[in-house]
């Protein structure tokens, strides 16, 4: 009978040694638990050895049960430190791998910048957002009606000549200028109306120099009681004051059908007159179109060709470089 308890002390102690061994030389976290469970868990070895104690005299019993908490609490102590060592040497790993090395040079990203045409109308929207105007749009595929009828410019009317367009097969047609945009605004609002309308327009036109299929415009319009053609003068003054700075400016008489009287407005630039925009006053059949009174209301509108702007602007000699996307002609601006 004395055998037994030296030789569950053995076997005891046995454990600790192995046990010891195994999981000093555990190199990952999963494996480490994989021995806590086979030593120290509830169906582990520890308690198998544990539970033959029952068979021990009760002399014996405490003896070895000291013996038993200190192999317990060994095995415990080591898968501490070694659990402790591998979470050290995870982290080591992992700021070895993850840090930024300061001194390394910066990867280079060529920064982009706003397209001219873009910042001419980005400039121009500020200067009339300044005056109380704001801003509208309609859409770049209209109807005859926008594009033309409404704007006192009947299917037969010579004026459709000037501004010969694409037209869809539904019988719609890509705007031809941003005039259409001043229809659909009034339609939905009443007077007083300050609007500015920057977009596309389309036109049949073969590409040259100074001509291209596809232009921005930027519409203006004013509808209150008591406009005069005066309001019209003061406004553009203004507005290309702004753009330009203090440069000679004319206003020649012209045609359109949607303006009575109607001009064209030229701006000196080194000595030479460019014309720069049309205007005039609403005529009242575009008024009457919308609903609105020609005999309580009174308008003006003008159109602008950005691209015109920009050219003057910029002093270029060809339209056709802006669209190019040529970056070396983008950087300097
Ligand atoms: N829509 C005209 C064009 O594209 C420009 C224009 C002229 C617009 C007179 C206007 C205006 O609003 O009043 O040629």
């Amino acid at each position: 009978m004395t055998n037994q308890p030296n030789n569950l002390e053995a076997q005891l102690l046995a454990l600790q040694q192995e046990g010891e061994k195994a999981i000093s030389a555990a190199n990952t976290l999963e494996s480490l638990e994989e021995l806590r469970v086979s030593y120290l868990g509830k169906k582990g070895q520890m308690g198998t050895l544990l539970r033959s104690m029952g068979k021990l005299s009760a002399e014996e019993k405490p003896k070895i049960g000291a013996i038993a908490n200190t192999v317990k609490e060994a095995l415990q102590a080591s898968l501490d430190k070694q659990r402790h060592a591998l979470e050290a040497a995870k982290i080591q790993a992992q700021l070895k791998t993850e840090t930024l090395d300061v001194t390394m040079p910066g990867i280079y990203r060529p920064q982009g910048q706003i397209h001219p045409i873009n910042g001419m109308i980005d400039k121009a929207l500020d200067i009339f957002v300044g005056m109380g105007y704001t801003v509208a749009s309609g859409p770049d595929m209209e109807t005859d009606y926008y594009n033309f009828e409404a704007l006192n410019t009947p299917p037969d009317h010579p004026a459709r000549d000037m501004q010969d367009t694409f037209y869809l097969p539904d019988g719609n047609l890509l705007r031809t200028h941003t005039s259409s945009v001043q229809i659909r605004y009034m339609e939905t609002e009443e007077p007083p109306i300050r609007i500015i309308a920057p977009g596309r327009v389309y036109r049949r036109d073969t590409v040259d120099a100074t001509h291209a299929a596809v232009f921005h415009q930027l519409e203006l319009l004013a509808v209150d009681e008591g406009l005069t053609f005066t309001d019209l003068k003061g406004t553009i003054k203004v507005f290309l004051q702004a753009m330009f700075g203090d440069l000679p400016i004319r206003f020649r008489a012209s045609y359109f059908p949607f303006t009575e009287p109607s001009a064209e407005v030229d701006l000196q630039w080194n000595g030479r007159w460019l014309e720069v925009m049309g205007c005039g006053m609403v005529d009242p059949n575009v008024l009457k179109a919308v609903g609105y009174d020609p005999e309580v209301y009174t308008g003006f509108a003008a159109g602008f060709g950005v691209e015109r702007f920009a050219m003057v602007l910029h002093q270029l000699d060809d339209i056709r470089r802006v669209y190019a996307s040529d970056l070396r002609f983008l950087r300097q601006f």
